[in-house]
């Protein structure tokens, strides 16, 4: 027998694969944590043999978020499964009704949740010395995985999450981890605590009320971090009044695009709704100097979605997006890689045309590049839309689109053609805007970079396609 003690996916994959270079059956291993190593010293090194073998992408995606499970069975879960994908079947993962396979896609969703309460639960108190410190209890073993949501969303701040298992720390340039603390080390209360209140009293939809579904949404026990569930009572009282102010506002033009996608989709609205509402839209001043907005536009079950930065000067006139130069060469593009753009979902992270006059004079209204204000405003259409879509792949099109909707510091030609972490769908990959094809002078190198850019178009689409087919050795999420 040997005993293995993994610290995280990585190490547990290297020791996975020496056991299977070796043909060790999952009988012959016992995983245990790396505290157990330390109680069972006489345990076995693994083997060093390496030798190469894929597997399903699928699984690797799977398998890193369960390794995040609290259950200390899912090391030898996660061997078993990987020593039948290779001695038995690649297609294991399609067999819904195997053991193995139901715990490990049960795992996942538990991790996936759990992810997402971090994401919305962490509360920050600011401490005396003006760093923000955030005590959070997760499930799972999800802190490092998290961590880097924090380190883009606040990264101009100095703060900590701490909490049992392991504590992550940002500086405004790092991202540290040590190890866990006691929830004694975390400040009680603080000036931010009012503006919390105010903040989830101006969210509270007093319309949608249902305090089950408020428990299961948030449980008690993330309560006592959260400075706004000391409002709840006086808010659930003040609901009925609340709802009626509530019908005035979104009447009114007070009303943002992120309080009407929140009210949509929390009453389970769909497209045609929201293309409804956003054809009012005056959450910035675009609305005045743009034709009318410009919503997406293709089947509401669309498997792919594309993601541009805004609609044109045609696109304005037509209300369409995408119809344009830069959307024919697109449509050209998806044409060449095999897709018709009539099974594609078009859609823009600002919905209206932000131009400015040619310096030119005459009517020539040029392109002009929305502020950061007015994409920030705007963005929630187009991520209530994929969340209504519920596509398999999302297709970045640009910068905007990328910085906008996955991270602020990201760069277009670090991350084209390659899968991205981001929670807007199984698959998210970025290329360049085609707009940027159109622009090269240079005919040989236009052509060179629009091969390029239906390479990157078909990379995302084959996994759309064909989800189990690429190896352990690729790219990762
Ligand atoms: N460019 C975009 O980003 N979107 C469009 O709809 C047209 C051009």
């Amino acid at each position: 027998m040997i005993a293995a003690h993994p610290e995280d996916f990585q190490h547990w994959r290297s020791l996975a694969r020496g056991f299977i270079a070796h043909g060790i059956s999952p009988e012959e291993v016992m995983w245990g944590s790396p505290e157990e190593e330390l109680l069972f010293s006489q345990a076995e090194s693994p083997p060093a043999k390496q030798v190469n073998f894929s597997v399903p992408r699928d699984f690797v995606t799977l398998a890193t978020r369960a390794s995040l499970h609290r259950d200390p069975s899912r090391w030898s879960l996660l061997y078993r499964l990987l020593w039948r994908l290779v001695t038995e079947s690649r297609s294991l993962l399609r067999q819904s009704t195997d053991p193995d396979v139901l715990r490990l896609k049960e795992m996942d969703g538990e991790v996936r949740r759990d992810c997402h309460k971090m994401k919305a639960f962490v509360r920050f108190r600011k401490t005396p010395d003006d760093r923000f410190v955030a005590w959070h209890e997760p499930s799972h073993l999800v802190v490092k995985a998290v961590a880097p949501f924090f380190a883009r969303r606040f990264n101009t701040m100095d703060w900590a999450i701490l909490t049992p298992d392991t504590c992550a720390y940002w500086n405004r340039s790092e991202l540290l981890f040590g190890p866990g603390l006691t929830r004694a080390h975390a400040p009680v209360a603080d000036e931010l605590e009012e503006l919390w209140k105010t903040y989830y009293a101006n969210i509270f939809n007093p319309a949608r009320v249902k305090v089950s579904a408020m428990v299961s949404e948030m449980p008690k026990k993330y309560w006592h971090t959260m400075p706004e569930t000391a409002i709840i009572a006086q808010l659930l009282e003040d609901a009925p009044r609340r709802e009626r102010e509530m019908i005035e506002a979104a009447r009114s033009e007070k009303a943002t695009p992120h309080h009407i996608t929140q009210q949509i989709l929390k009453q389970d609205g769909d497209l045609e709704q929201l293309r409804q509402a956003a054809k009012n839209c005056q959450g910035c001043e675009l609305c005045h100097t743009a034709t009318q907005t410009v919503f997406g536009s293709g089947p509401k079950r669309a498997r792919i979605v594309l993601v541009g930065e805004q609609p044109g000067d045609q696109e304005d006139l037509r209300g369409e997006p995408f119809v344009g130069p830069a959307g024919q060469l697109l449509r050209r593009c998806l044409k060449r890689v095999g897709v018709s753009p009539d099974s594609v979902y078009f859609t823009n992270v600002v919905k209206h045309f932000r131009w400015e006059p040619s310096p030119r004079g005459g009517k020539a209204r040029l392109h002009k590049r929305a502020t950061w204000r007015q994409i920030d405003i705007c963005e929630p259409w187009v991520r209530a839309e994929i969340e209504l879509i519920k596509p398999e792949v999302v297709i970045l099109l640009g910068a905007t689109a990328l910085q906008s909707l996955v991270g602020r510091e990201l760069q277009i030609g670090q991350h084209r053609g390659i899968p991205l972490s981001c929670d807007l769908a199984p698959r998210v990959v970025a290329t360049v805007h085609p707009s940027s094809l159109l622009r090269m002078r240079d005919n040989r190198q236009q052509q060179l970079e629009i091969g390029r850019f239906c390479q990157d178009l078909s990379f995302a689409l084959e996994m759309s396609h064909s989800p189990l087919h690429s190896s352990c050795s690729g790219h990762e999420r």
